[in-house]
């Protein structure tokens, strides 16, 4: 682990036990570093009626954009169990917004089995993204 994932992965960590997951027991934490060079976190949010809640990621997008940061570099989920969590399909969308398909994307459990080391393009192939709003009308 470099020193750059290991301060996203304490992020992460941290943010984590302040998950409000009381219907799922699943807590999230997310942890991203933006070209502003800080790390910004998230955690998921439920709420009692279930499809409102809001996952890690799109806390931790929101943190970085109050934050003053505008491009996810890298980002770490980490969630219950041993098997890496993953960011959701829509997660996915959300990050690409900020990202190119190069970034790295780090996944783990918190019970400590092996990260998965992935990036947005194998996640997300062949996305759409806002680029694609950007030709002349
Ligand atoms: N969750 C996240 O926060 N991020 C993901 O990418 C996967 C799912 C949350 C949403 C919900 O609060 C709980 O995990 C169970 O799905």
């Amino acid at each position: 682990m470099d020193e750059i994932e290991n301060a996203l992965f304490k992020a992460a960590t941290r943010v984590r036990a302040h998950a409000h997951a009381p219907y799922s027991g699943f807590q999230v934490g997310a942890a991203i570093l933006a070209d502003d060079g800080n790390i910004y976190a998230g955690c998921n949010v439920e709420n009692a009626a279930y499809p409102i809640g809001n996952c890690a990621e799109a806390s931790a997008i929101a943190a970085m954009l109050a934050g003053g940061g505008r491009k996810i570099r890298r980002i770490l989920t980490l969630g219950n169990g041993r098997e890496p969590v993953t960011p959701c399909g829509g997660c996915r969308q959300r990050i690409r917004e900020f990202a190119d398909a190069s970034v790295p994307v780090i996944c783990r459990g918190v019970e400590g089995g092996e990260a998965l080391h992935t990036t947005l393009g194998e996640l997300l192939p062949h996305s759409f993204g806002p680029e694609f709003l950007e030709s002349e009308i």
